[in-house]
């Protein structure tokens, strides 16, 4: 077996909302994250990206340096996504489109948090053809936060243990696929990268 370096995946918090739940799944996923010692995570929020009014995508991407780098150096990413209205915040694919080329052949594994029973299933199926256009390659096993409200204590704790299991397995292929891609962009020819 080839020996493997831990994978770089930042993690992005995709909602500003005062009182925000995706804030609880976020840090969980996390820590979930920061305990396995094939992943080095990172946190990013978009509240920390101070979005202009005018202007917007990849020519105002130096304005965010800790992003653009962390995304260069980056072999996957986990998108923390709150279902609105059956789509994702808008904030969210304003921070992705401040770059493109630096996401091409990355893996991306995404995590829908909603209020009601389906655990963010449309959002995440709305954010594939966002994700794909960037060159990113979406995972399959996704994480789901039903009935968000109900998940967490005040203190961010989960109080349920069946996550642990669900996290393993979106992890693992989400580990497979960035250490696959890696490979690829490491050892084979791209006009891409
Ligand atoms: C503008 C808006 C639209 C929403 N639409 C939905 C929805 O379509 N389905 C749903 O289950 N919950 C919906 N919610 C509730 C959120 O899923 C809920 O707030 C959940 O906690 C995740 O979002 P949060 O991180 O902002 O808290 C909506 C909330 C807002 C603010």
């Amino acid at each position: 077996m080839i020996e493997h370096s831990p994978v770089n995946i930042p993690v992005l918090l995709g909602t500003p909302r005062k009182g925000r739940q995706s804030d609880h799944v976020a840090r969980w996923v996390l820590k979930k994250a920061e305990e396995r010692k094939d992943i080095e995570p990172q946190l990013f929020d978009v509240r920390d990206f101070d979005l202009p009014a005018d202007h917007y995508g990849m020519e105002i991407k130096d304005r965010f340096p800790e992003w653009r780098d962390a995304i260069i150096d980056a072999d996957g990413l986990i998108v923390v996504t709150p279902e609105y209205n059956h789509g994702y915040p808008g904030t969210i694919k304003a921070v992705l489109d401040l770059l493109l080329k630096e996401y091409i052949h990355k893996a991306v594994g995404l995590v829908g948090v909603s209020a009601g029973p389906w655990g963010g299933t449309r959002v995440i199926e709305s954010l594939v053809p966002a994700v794909r256009e960037l060159g990113l390659a979406v995972t399959f096993t996704d994480l789901n936060f039903p009935k968000v409200g109900d998940k967490f204590d005040d203190e961010g704790n989960l109080l349920d243990d069946s996550f642990e299991k669900r996290a393993d397995s979106f992890f693992d292929e989400l580990v497979w696929m960035a250490r696959t891609l890696r490979w690829g962009r490491e050892n084979l020819d791209s006009e891409h990268h």
